[in-house]
């Protein structure tokens, strides 16, 4: 059914595909915040297990709430391990890394998806598509404070 809401056609198809992106970079970076919550080792052990926590937690419902723009927008959510691996900028990590190389990794992830969210909300306003531009926002703010606060431990 075509979407009537006021954003063209070409719209849609570009923030579709903006988000599908966002998304699958977000999926990425919970289950590698995931990783480093489980198997961090150290003596700054306790507080950074809590500081993963605390990130993946958040992560977990921004999936959710970036899935359900795109099917707000009319889009499909590809939403399988091969879908996000193969749109996904975010290098998954398979060796055991030392605390901080996980903080290292961590915030060059979030600043990268700092730097993808932001086209996406450029995109977004230049179609006027204001729910998206708010979203965007609230995403951005997000991924900044979680650098910083990776940046703050190294
Ligand atoms: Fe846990």
């Amino acid at each position: 059914m075509k979407i009537a809401t006021g954003i063209s056609e070409e719209g849609i198809r570009e923030l579709k595909k903006a988000l599908a992106q966002l998304l699958a970079d977000t999926y990425a970076t919970y289950v590698k915040t995931h990783n480093y919550h489980w198997n961090v080792t150290g003596p700054r052990f306790f507080s950074l297990h809590k500081a993963f926590e605390e990130q993946y937690e958040e992560l977990a419902g921004a999936v959710d709430e970036i899935a359900e723009r795109v099917r707000a927008l009319g889009g499909f959510v590809e939403a399988s391990f091969g879908a996000f691996k193969k749109l996904s900028t975010i290098e998954d990590e398979t060796k055991v890394l030392s605390e901080d190389e996980m903080l290292k990794q961590l915030l060059q992830d979030h600043e990268s998806i700092c730097q993808i969210a932001r086209a996406t909300g450029d995109l977004a306003d230049k179609f006027s598509d204001h729910a998206t531009v708010d979203l965007i926002g609230r995403r951005l703010g997000i991924h900044e404070k979680f650098a910083w606060m990776l940046r703050s431990h190294l």
